[in-house]
């Protein structure tokens, strides 16, 4: 019998419900089996603060942040050899050009010989949002910046230089039965409304994508259309915090039927043709650990309006980061970035990628725990008001910090809470909390780091917290309840 025959008798590949991981495993790491008893004492001393405990003693997922904890390809460990460590102008430099232009677009990234610099590298995410908002905070005073979710730490950038961050978030995010797949959209009622009142005070946009603080939800084609739209009517500019572009391309593909038949790169081009800029903290969807960079768009909205701005940003770059051929990183993480930033666009990647947060979310549903669904591309948001619904928690008993710690004593998970104490704020004068409109405790899951086991052992142990949420005891922050950031430096007791 002829193999081309055999191939009709028997199912095909694509028909098994099971498929293999795009990838195997290229070294590993064992872990020390740290007991419940010695988790709990160390949890205790470090002031229930999950934040200070030691990686190290985590026998359980490390759900704390899909930044920087991306476990890289073979070939990006093979380019650290070929870093170029030189001063000024290193190899990777000019590879990291030619790759950005190819993913986001030409006008991203000019030619130092023959334009004015336009692309910025600097050492993370936060470093590009202070050099942006420190020099946009001297254009006036009482400016807003809108944005469908600002992330904390562009949200304490943003603040530090005495600009309002608003968040505009869409209806359908905070609509639990709500089955739209774009809930990180920015409410364009909202933005309308602001821009007719207030467009003299706002200086720029913001499109997070995904939205990290709406649920890590995407944001569709048609919303990035029409804010770009409405902001260019004020001839304002538009940027994206563009860290998880691709898995927000992924989506776009997945579930608007235009782009059914278009490649995640032709997607990814479409998107960055709206804006007039880009932060990016390459920790994401650059696939590595260290890494950001600041893009503006040769003869976009911002470069017009602001032309001034590119040279004050390469003052800043010099004085606190470095040359900007290096900005803040080393040569040999730009050639990982180079090599991060081809794979993170494949889609057998991001199939994957984003299959394993889909599959770790239904099961957590299928277990009866209220999650945000649908599930956004890197995390799973647990919803705490339902969690603790039926208990007699309020909301200043911070059951979601009570929960992580819990978690992470009991069963070696290391979740983080993203909801009352996070975004909450206490005001010394009036002794009184003020609490967000979003209340969740955040599953952010590293990039080719976790196999189904181990996420499978995570939703045991959140249903057994589940089970017995009428145990979970209140707490009471004992340091640090004033602060500004105040979850990466409280201290807690159970009550
Ligand atoms: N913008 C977004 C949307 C982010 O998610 C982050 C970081 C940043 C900016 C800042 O980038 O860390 O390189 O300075 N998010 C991480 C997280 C820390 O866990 O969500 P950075």
């Amino acid at each position: 019998m002829a193999v081309k025959d055999l191939n009709k008798i028997f199912p095909k590949e694509d028909s098994l419900l099971t498929k293999p991981r795009p990838y195997v495993n290229h070294s590993v790491e064992f872990k020390h089996p740290y007991s419940v008893k010695k988790r709990m004492e160390v949890l205790e001393k470090s002031g229930m603060n999950v934040f200070n405990f030691p990686a190290e003693m985590i026998t359980g997922v490390d759900f704390l942040s899909d930044s920087g904890t991306t476990t890289m390809t073979n070939k990006q460990w093979a380019s650290l050899h070929l870093g170029d460590e030189s001063y000024g102008s290193n190899k990777g430099y000019f590879q990291l050009k030619k790759q950005v232009q190819k993913i986001f677009g030409k006008e991203f990234f000019n030619d130092p010989n023959k334009q004015k610099p336009n692309a910025f590298i600097f050492h993370q995410g936060r470093s590009c949002e202070n050099a942006l908002f420190s020099i946009i905070g001297r254009l006036g005073t009482g400016l807003i910046i809108p944005s469908n979710g600002h992330f904390d730490t562009t949200e304490a950038n943003i603040m530090a230089n005495k600009i309002q961050a608003l968040n505009l978030f869409s209806k359908q995010l905070k609509d639990p039965l709500s089955n739209y797949h774009f809930k990180g959209d920015m409410d364009v009622d909202k933005l309308k409304d602001l821009l007719k009142k207030s467009h003299k005070k706002i200086p720029m946009g913001f499109l997070t994508i995904t939205n990290n603080t709406g649920g890590g939800q995407p944001v569709s084609m048609n919303n990035v259309q029409q804010v770009s739209a409405l902001m260019h009517k004020y001839d304002l500019p538009l940027f994206f915090d563009a860290c998880r572009f691709s898995e927000n391309a992924w989506f776009i593909k997945k579930y608007d039927k235009n782009y059914r038949n278009k490649s995640i790169k032709e997607i990814v081009k479409k998107m960055f043709t709206y804006v007039d800029g880009f932060t990016i903290s390459f920790k994401k969807d650059g696939l590595v650990n260290m890494g950001g960079g600041l893009f503006i768009k040769e003869d976009g909205y911002f470069q017009k309006k602001y032309p001034q701005i590119a040279d004050q940003i390469i003052n800043l770059q010099i004085l606190t980061e470095g040359h900007p051929t290096y900005g803040g990183m080393s040569g040999r993480d730009i050639m990982a970035l180079v090599e991060g930033l081809k794979t993170v666009v494949e889609l057998q990647y991001l199939d994957y990628r984003i299959n394993q947060v889909k599959t770790f979310c239904k099961s957590l549903v299928d277990k009866g725990i209220p999650v945000l669904t649908p599930p956004g591309g890197h995390a799973v948001y647990l919803d705490m008001n339902k969690f603790f619904e039926d208990t007699d928690k309020k909301p200043g008993d911070f059951g979601g910090i009570a929960f992580t710690a819990l978690l992470l004593g009991l069963y070696g998970h290391r979740a983080c809470e993203l909801g009352n104490f996070a975004f909450g704020t206490y005001n010394s004068k009036t002794k009184k909390e003020t609490f967000p409109e979003v209340n969740f405790v955040r599953f952010a899951i590293p990039r080719l780091r976790y196999e189904q086991q181990d996420l499978e052992a995570a939703a045991e142990s959140i249903k057994v917290l589940y089970d017995y949420r009428k145990q979970i005891p209140s707490v009471k922050a004992i340091y640090g309840k004033e602060l500004s950031l105040r979850h990466f430096k409280a201290k807690f007791k159970f009550k």
